[in-house]
């Protein structure tokens, strides 16, 4: 009825207005909402995103919750994040799914191989902290981690708080597992990620300037170190878990492996994709959109 044409138009533009400023992509809004709301602004997602197949899905899978998860898409994104974008995340401030998937304190002689045995079938690439002790420990596991596409990343040597050391003994905790993933893989750590989460801004910042790593926090902790059982670990991510997120896990704890399958698979549901944090960094927008197209940065 041309009547209610107006109506009806309203109807969609408040409704796709409401799941755009809310956030709401992820599985709030209607079907014929999510089609709408889910088509990223034009020229929002960067040249290196690689075409996603369907022309009206440019950004989301379709949340499906039957049937297999599918598996992670192939990317080829850019890794190569400004250093002057900032000293300490625990996200990234965007509106396409992408979030990072981190796993500390490994390589774990079992737990490890099990985890990446997992994250190969489905396509997903991670980030490791890896303790240097340990790389020094398992240096095939730890080149088996970099070969699989994941990213490595440095969790300090002895796994101490670093609040509590000198400038010196942070600054040999830092060398000496960066020269150890070298030694292992080839290559160089690109962050780093404080045991306990704990370290002091000037710390942050001198690290910053010396080694070049920015400080990764995390914005979804699961506390899977309480080890609350897999199924726990499982909803407290898929309940927390937004764009532009870095998610805890530790790969030292079987139960956390075990909770990686239904959370992967989860969050492939809900059209998440998973890239690594270096990956996740370099989507970080500008502070100016407007300039950012005109200064060709
Ligand atoms: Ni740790």
């Amino acid at each position: 009825m041309p009547s209610n044409l107006p109506a009806i138009l309203m109807k969609s533009t408040i409704a796709l207005l409401a799941c755009t400023v809310l956030g709401m992509g992820l599985g709030s809004c209607s079907n014929a909402d999510k089609q709408e709301a889910a088509a990223p602004t034009p020229g929002a997602e960067t040249e290196t995103v690689a075409p996603v197949k369907s022309p009206q899905n440019r950004g989301y899978q379709t949340p499906t919750t039957r049937g297999p998860a599918p598996r992670n898409p192939d990317m080829n994104l850019s890794a190569n994040f400004s250093r002057s974008s900032g000293v300490t995340f625990s996200r990234v401030p965007i509106s396409q799914p992408y979030v990072a998937l981190t796993f500390d304190d490994g390589p774990h002689p079992q737990n490890t191989p099990r985890l990446l045995d997992l994250l190969r079938e489905r396509n997903v690439k991670a980030t490791f902290y890896v303790i240097g002790r340990n790389v020094d420990l398992y240096p095939a596991i730890t080149r088996r981690i970099v070969a699989e596409g994941h990213e490595i990343g440095n969790h300090t040597y002895t796994h101490r708080n670093m609040t509590k050391l000198s400038d010196d003994a942070v600054r040999e905790e830092m060398t000496k597992t960066r020269d150890a993933i070298a030694r292992a893989t080839g290559v160089q750590p690109r962050t780093m990620r404080p045991p306990y989460g704990a370290l002091l801004q000037r710390q942050r910042e001198w690290i910053h300037s010396e080694f070049g790593y920015p400080t990764i926090m995390w914005a979804v902790d699961p506390r899977d170190w309480q080890r609350p059982g897999p199924s726990v670990v499982t909803s407290r991510i898929l309940a927390s878990t937004t764009p532009g997120a870095i998610i805890l896990a530790h790969d030292l704890h079987a139960p956390t492996v075990d909770a990686m399958p239904g959370t992967v698979d989860g969050l492939l549901r809900k059209g998440y994709k998973f890239v690594t944090v270096s990956q996740l960094l370099a989507m970080k927008p500008s502070e100016s959109p407007a300039q950012a197209s005109t200064s060709g940065e």
